[in-house]
């Protein structure tokens, strides 16, 4: 594949329901005045690890965060959710990043403070893993994540994903060691 041949995947659905009335969906542009609301309640639990979540957002900025992220939607090239929990409260995020060459999948997550240490994003996780193995075209999905970041780790981990290898990375969060690990299954 040539570095400027832009991988694209289709067929990824808008909505999964998890059990317990949890929801992961596309967001929509109402969406965004809560999300900043969330993410700015719980900036110093982001911080560490999100590279994002450095300063308190606007709803302004977060409208542009949404639009691109509907382009990725549009264009089959980055697929970002909310989580949403019984009541429609955003409890978290989630999403596939195309960004690994052919026929991988990343997915990233991020838990409120007050969601953690309750299974969400391993459920989460396991679901959105589900989805990827029954894509056209997709035959890997990874999760990357610091070697520091161990609540990170501990997903792939307990899902039975394989640590394939670290490498270095720029330091772009102040928890970060510059050290990231790629955990992978073959779905
Ligand atoms: C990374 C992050 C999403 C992990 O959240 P988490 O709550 O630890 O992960 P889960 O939602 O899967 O919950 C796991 C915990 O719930 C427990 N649990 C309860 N029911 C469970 C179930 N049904 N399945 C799995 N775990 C369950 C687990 O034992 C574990 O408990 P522990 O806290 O004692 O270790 C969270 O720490 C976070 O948002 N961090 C900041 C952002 C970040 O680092 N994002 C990742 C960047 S790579």
């Amino acid at each position: 594949m040539s570095v400027d041949e832009v991988v694209r995947i289709f067929g990824v659905p808008e909505r999964v329901e998890l059990a317990e009335g949890i929801v992961v969906r596309r967001y929509v542009e109402e969406d965004i005045a809560p999300l900043v609301d969330v993410v700015n309640a719980n900036l110093e639990h982001l911080k560490p690890w999100m590279p994002w979540a450095q300063e308190p957002q606007t709803v302004e900025q977060q409208l542009d965060w949404f639009r691109e992220a509907d382009r990725g939607w549009a264009d089959g090239t980055n697929y970002v959710y909310g989580i949403f929990d019984a009541d429609g409260r955003i409890i978290g995020g989630s999403g596939f990043h195309i960004r690994n060459g052919p026929g991988v999948l990343e997915i990233g997550y991020w838990l409120a403070a007050d969601a953690v240490g309750k299974g969400i994003i391993t459920r989460v996780t396991e679901a959105l893993t589900a989805v990827a193995g029954g894509l056209d075209d997709v035959t890997r999905v990874e999760i990357h994540c610091d070697v520091g970041n161990v609540r990170s780790s501990a997903v792939p981990r307990r899902l039975g994903y394989t640590l394939v290898r670290t490498e270095p990375r720029e330091i772009v969060a102040p928890g970060e060691t510059g050290t990231h690990e790629i955990w992978s299954i073959t779905v």
